[in-house]
């Protein structure tokens, strides 16, 4: 079963169409990476899905639903959280608080503020601080656990790993491969190669709006992949 499937999508920002005939899916308990470099679209996936870029042609299946207009809510209340490119943690609010807006939507399942803060103790020790007073590496655990508040399905990570130290992504890819022997799915949009090949059993490498490339990791040619990603 998909938790996730775009076929032959065309997206726009007003008049600007930036995906052209996207297809791409993430079945249930897979770990799959979009790549490619910047401005090709990867971001407009994902607003694609989020009711923020225009979908004029093709088809979005959300969890098995398809809503006839796509809403900023649709994809949470899917099974689909999101991870910002850039993280959009809120300035005003404090860490717990920034927690907090991930549960808005109500979704059952196991993560709770005391789940989150037992997999980022820092989040715990800070939690009454402002969320953007941490460093980036905090900040993206605050922006994770966000999205874990939501228990999702499907995790979606906009290039976490940039402007993060070595070490750090090194331990987001781990956190990743937990999330997934845990049952979360994960789709990871990402330029870091590194961090794509620890993670991701499958990929899809996109350029000028299009899917160019895909296949699995074990098929996948690092050669071939140079042109498309920085390795
Ligand atoms: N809100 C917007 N309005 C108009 N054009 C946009 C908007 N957001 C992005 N674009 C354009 O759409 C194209 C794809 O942008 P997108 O952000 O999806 O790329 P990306 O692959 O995520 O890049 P990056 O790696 O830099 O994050 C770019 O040409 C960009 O300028
Ligand atoms: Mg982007």
């Amino acid at each position: 079963m998909n938790l996730l499937t775009l076929k032959d999508v065309d997206s726009f920002y007003g008049k600007a169409h930036v995906l052209h005939g996207v297809s791409l899916s993430v079945a249930k308990g897979e770990r799959v990476a979009i790549l490619g470099r910047n401005g090709v679209g990867k971001t407009t996936v994902v607003n694609s899905f989020l009711g923020i870029a225009r979908i004029r042609n093709g088809m979005i299946d959300l969890n098995g639903q398809r809503p006839a207009h796509i809403r900023h809510f649709s994809a949470a209340k899917a099974g689909i959280a999101v991870v910002p490119q850039g993280r959009r943690i809120v300035p005003t609010l404090t860490v717990l608080e920034n927690l907090e807006l991930g549960a808005a939507v109500d979704r059952k399942g196991p993560w709770n503020v005391e789940m989150v803060f037992d997999l980022f103790p820092i989040l715990r020790e800070r939690r009454s601080q402002l969320g953007t007073s941490m460093s980036g590496g905090q900040q993206q655990m605050l922006a994770i656990g966000r999205a874990l508040m939501s228990n999702p399905d499907l995790l979606v990570l906009d290039e976490p790993s940039e402007g993060l130290a070595p070490v750090i992504v090194d331990e987001l890819g781990d956190l990743c491969i937990n999330l997934g022997n845990q049952g979360t799915s994960i789709l990871l949009i990402e330029q870091n190669f590194g961090l794509v090949h620890k993670v991701a059993e499958r990929y899809y490498v996109l350029s000028k709006g299009m899917v160019i490339e895909e296949g699995t990791m074990a098929g996948l040619s690092i050669e071939s992949l140079k042109k498309h990603v920085a390795v």
